[in-house]
């Protein structure tokens, strides 16, 4: 709901007020919903403002900085109007949310150039979440530069530490805090992508609560964060302005992407209201809320190495524990005998498909499961046939050696003829091969940034938004289709790609220990059905550990469950174990993938961590605890769970697990459960612990609800 007095605007959430003073650009109070009506020119004094330029006095950081056509970068943006739309407008050639509510729009002039920007808050009628973006237009005669157009600035006042998601391949988002002192801070990624290093997704935490902030964006990203000599702290969050500078002719308008931000109490309150937001305004399409099924990849089982009779060995394997989907990895085109060759090649690799790809996804749905497939539409092997016949479609600089990753170049998407080529062959695969699920890789970053007749400064940008043309395309000719997004890894999880990705590959580490922080980093700013969650074989392919079997799943159900191992090496005993399990899994997949998710204990600091979702009416939920350590002599583990009625009382089973039998089982109150410890020293008990040491220990709990009241 957006309310207007005067040139106050006043935009209400169902948890939090935004006021806004239209004609100072102004920002009068941004936090917990107020319940009466405020005298918002009280809160005026040290401006918190939603727009800032360089040029005049003022020296913080600048949400836009533009090279006039006479060379000089000085603006002097002041309002202009104001409207309320009732529909969101759409971002061109650039993903965004969408959903019911209103739009405040606001336009600001630099009378010398006449250039107008323009600036959005979307608010939904359901989520705190508020949607923001910015538009530049060129109503002037001249041509001019942009150097910075930030989507979204929020100026807070006191001060506040940030909390980030860091990393790198197989150890994304790892959480970490830094109190900001004066001065300026940024995150940021120049490699093209939202990174495996510095994920958009933001929180300030001060003393009234958390505010958060995420960009609809899937490139080289800024966030800044300055804690000002004057007590305030801007935010500003868009496209990276490193090496950024795009021309904007007469009569252009420039679109930054959407940033999105939202202010709870604590972190479980963003979290809360961002997977909310992210599972009815920006994933979209017939998977939007359907539950996802159970898959088995043969990538960590074969890597390239496999036959026909291979994959349907581990398909019958897969279905005779109840897996739903097959999904063949990298290796099934072309010449595509290891890492170094044949991207681009996109047709059947006969010999190592029995066939060619409609014939394996026939055989494999005849053995009762759906077909998946991977690809890698971005790149470009210089032994390829694609290459020998279009050397200019890769990125790279004329005269230059090319940087090489994992042996292979990216494609130049900026240009369109690479564009359609892209859209027509991988179209051609899901067709061919009637796939209904899609695993899109992107297993290196952009080196060589460079295209014939693209300005320098525009490239990345232009190469994103060739990207997202392309996926729009193919989104949208197979809307039934279940398409994964990867970026070896979590190299490119973000807003944009869940616009059309409905899930992402978390990472490429799947060790449980590692996955734990890896799946809880990531919840603080995406929900559990974004996240691809896989059981893989023992010992761990990049860490060399082993985790009970059991362990593995458990840390899965974290996610979207999967299988990632050679099935036909199971033993009769492991076979059972993942039949129990998948059986257990599809029972409450429901809860799993699209309840309430809480982390418990702490992932990044603690000895005890997991995860539980909760139904919607708080009847069933599922948790899974860990402890890291057995500490000798020190305390207990212990853990209390969340999202519970504090009213009900609730029946706590232990999942009864191969290497734990005896799946305790006792009531208790919500407020209990919540408040009071749930001990786990029992948690040593596994049976595997002697074969197993250092192993992650786990118990599972299936929490429902048994009475209404407590009494
Ligand atoms: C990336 C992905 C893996 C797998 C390989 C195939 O590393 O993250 O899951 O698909 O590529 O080459």
């Amino acid at each position: 709901m957006i309310r207007k007095n005067g040139a106050i605007f006043c935009l209400e959430t169902p948890h939090t007020t935004l006021a806004i003073k239209a004609d100072t650009a102004e920002y009068l109070y941004y936090g917990k919903k107020l319940v009466s009506a405020g005298n918002f020119e009280s809160c005026r004094g040290l401006p918190c403002k939603l727009l800032s330029q360089f040029g005049q006095d003022d020296y913080t950081e600048p949400s836009i900085l533009l090279e006039n056509a006479d060379g000089g970068i000085s603006t002097a943006f002041t309002f202009s109007k104001s409207k309320i739309l009732k529909e969101k407008p759409q971002i061109p050639g650039l993903p965004s949310s969408y959903g019911k509510g209103k739009t405040l729009e606001l336009k600001y002039v630099d009378e010398p150039t006449k250039v107008a920007l323009y600036i959005y808050y979307t608010v939904f009628e359901d989520n705190d979440v508020i949607a923001v973006s910015s538009k530049l237009f060129n109503a002037s005669e001249k041509e001019l530069h942009i150097r910075r157009l930030a989507s979204l600035q929020l100026d807070l006042l006191g001060d506040y530490s940030v909390v980030t998601f860091e990393g790198a391949f197989a150890r994304e988002w790892q959480k970490v805090s830094r109190t900001l002192n004066k001065g300026v801070f940024y995150i940021d990624s120049k490699n093209g992508a939202s990174s495996h290093n510095r994920n958009p997704f933001v929180m300030a935490k001060g003393q009234d609560g958390v505010y958060a902030f995420n960009l609809v964006y899937s490139g080289n990203h800024k966030e800044i964060f300055e804690a000002c000599e004057s007590g305030k702290t801007r935010v500003l969050t868009g496209i990276n302005d490193f090496m950024f500078r795009w021309t904007l002719a007469p009569g252009e308008q420039f679109d930054a992407p959407e940033a999105v931000m939202c202010f709870a109490p604590d972190e479980d309150g963003v979290s809360s209201q961002m997977h909310a937001f992210i599972g009815e305004h920006i994933v979209r399409g017939k998977w939007k809320k359907k539950e996802r099924p159970v898959l088995v990849n043969n990538w960590e089982g074969t890597h390239f190495d496999f036959n026909e009779e291979k994959l349907l060995g581990i398909a019958r394997a897969a279905k005779k524990a109840g897996v739903e989907l097959f999904v063949l990895d990298d290796g099934w085109f072309g010449n595509r005998c290891d890492e170094h060759r044949a991207l681009g090649d996109w047709y059947d690799n006969i010999e190592k498909t029995g066939g060619g790809l409609k014939h394996l996804a026939d055989k494999i749905r005849e053995i009762g499961l759906d077909f998946g497939i991977w690809v890698e539409p971005e790149m470009i092997s210089e032994d390829s046939d694609l290459f020998r016949k279009h050397p200019e479609f890769a990125m790279r600089v004329p005269g230059r050696e090319p940087t090489r990753l994992r042996w292979q170049l990216c494609l130049n998407l900026a240009d369109e003829k690479v564009q359609n080529y892209v859209v027509r062959v991988i179209s051609d695969v899901i067709a061919r091969s009637g796939a209904t699920y899609v695993k899109w890789d992107y297993n290196r970053t952009l080196t060589d940034p460079f295209g014939k007749g693209i300005p320098q400064g525009e490239y990345f940008h232009r190469y994103m938004l060739g990207y997202y043309r392309i996926v729009s395309r193919i989104t949208e000719k197979f809307p039934d289709v279940l398409f994964e997004g990867c970026a070896g890894g979590g190299g490119r999880f973000d807003l944009g790609n869940l616009c059309y990705f409905q899930q992402y590959w978390t990472s490429d580490d799947t060790d449980a220990r590692k996955r734990l922080k890896i799946q809880d980093g990531t919840s603080y700013g995406y929900p559990q059905a974004t996240m691809g969650a896989h059981v893989s074989a023992c010992p761990n392919y990049h860490t060399g550990d082993s985790n009970p079997l059991e362990t593995r799943f458990n840390i899965a159900c974290g996610g979207v469950l999967g299988y990632e191992m050679d099935m036909t090496k199971l033993s009769v005993e492991e076979t059972e174990v993942i039949t129990r399990q998948i059986e257990f899994y599809k029972e409450y997949r429901k809860v799993l993938q699209f309840g309430d998710f809480y982390r418990l204990g702490n992932a990044f600091g603690g000895n005890v961590a997991g995860f539980m979702s909760v139904s919607k009416d708080k009847g069933t939920a599922v948790a899974v605890v860990t402890v890291y350590e057995q500490i000798f002599g020190g305390p207990a583990p212990a853990v209390k769970f969340k999202g519970l009625d504090p009213s009900s009382v609730y029946e706590v089973k232990a999942r009864e697990q191969a290497n734990y039998k005896k799946a305790p089982c006792f009531t208790a109150g919500g407020g209990f459960l919540m408040q009071g410890n749930v001990f786990l020293s029992d948690i040593y008990e596994d049976t595997q612990r002697r074969e197993n040491s250092g192993c992650l220990y786990s118990r599972m709990f299936l929490i429902t609800k048994v009475k209404k009241e407590y009494s």
